[in-house]
């Protein structure tokens, strides 16, 4: 199943009148990140500036991965903040990004958990969203945040090398609701969710990342390209978003890589 190209007179419909977002829907892109960089750097976007494709030719995952970006199937959305804070606290914002998109799907009817740090997963386990943050800092302080989100909405099949590990909002929930009401519920709930990491600190987004999140005291593997894969039990994340891993080493604070369940 696939739908029409989304114009942003469709997702405003849904927001409320006074929302801060500038929407640039286009039908094809290399990548919403890249693009919305561009216009960062040579037209000085605005912050609370979101970029979306129908389609992407070069969607770029963590880890220097592609990401799989077919046209009328997925939302493939692009945002851009300016945060009034230091690059010490980039891990709080991966992670409220993913409390963001879980509550947002979760409002659009679609049980999900989030993986650490921020892949949305389905109740079988098969990767729901995906989502990448690049910060672009100078000496003193944060510049810009990029945060690039790519949810499987209506797909019905994947290609091989993901069909066993990847799953779409329509194979979980059946119905589906449409696309722009699903990028406005996203909108909202980055809005809400960046609102209360400013005003209250991490704490909050942290008690609500640990409701979602489907690693605590599970045993998982950690693999980085920097160090052998560590096997141990999942016992919570630190107050900075870290993941604690208890090996017969000890408690180990995991600041990076990718988790295998
Ligand atoms: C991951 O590897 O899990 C992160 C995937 C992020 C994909 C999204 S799709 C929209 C945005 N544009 C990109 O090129 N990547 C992100």
């Amino acid at each position: 199943m696939t739908t029409a190209p989304l114009k942003a007179a469709d997702i405003y419909a849904y927001l409320p009148a006074d929302t801060p977002w500038d929407i640039k829907c286009f039908d094809l892109l290399d990548s919403t990140s890249t693009y919305l960089q561009h216009i960062t750097e040579e037209e000085n976007a605005k912050g609370f500036t979101a970029v979306i494709a129908d389609e992407q030719t070069a969607g770029r995952g963590r880890l220097g991965r592609p990401w799989h970006s077919p046209a009328g199937s997925g939302l493939w959305i692009s945002l851009m903040f300016r945060p009034e804070f230091d690059s010490s606290r980039a891990p709080s914002i991966t992670l409220m990004v993913a409390v963001a998109v879980a509550q947002a799907l979760e409002d659009m009817g679609v049980k999900c958990g989030i993986k650490w740090p921020n892949d949305i997963f389905s109740p079988a386990r098969r990767k729901l969203c995906g989502i990448r943050c690049e910060m672009h800092c100078d000496m003193e302080s944060v510049d810009y945040v990029i945060v690039g989100i790519g949810i499987n909405v209506y797909q019905e099949k994947f290609p091989a090398e993901i069909s066993a590990i990847a799953t779409s909002m329509h194979q979980v929930s059946g119905e589906t609701a449409p696309r722009a009401e699903i990028a406005a519920a996203v909108l909202d709930a980055f809005e809400e969710n960046y609102q209360l990491l400013c005003a209250e600190g991490f704490a909050p987004i942290r008690a609500k990342w640990l409701e979602y999140n489907c690693c605590v005291g599970r045993r998982l593997t950690v693999t980085d390209e920097r160090q052998a894969p560590q096997t141990g039990l999942c016992c919570g994340i630190d107050e900075q978003g870290y993941l604690l891993l208890e090996t017969a080493a000890g408690v180990t604070r995991i600041t990076g890589g990718d988790i295998i369940l």
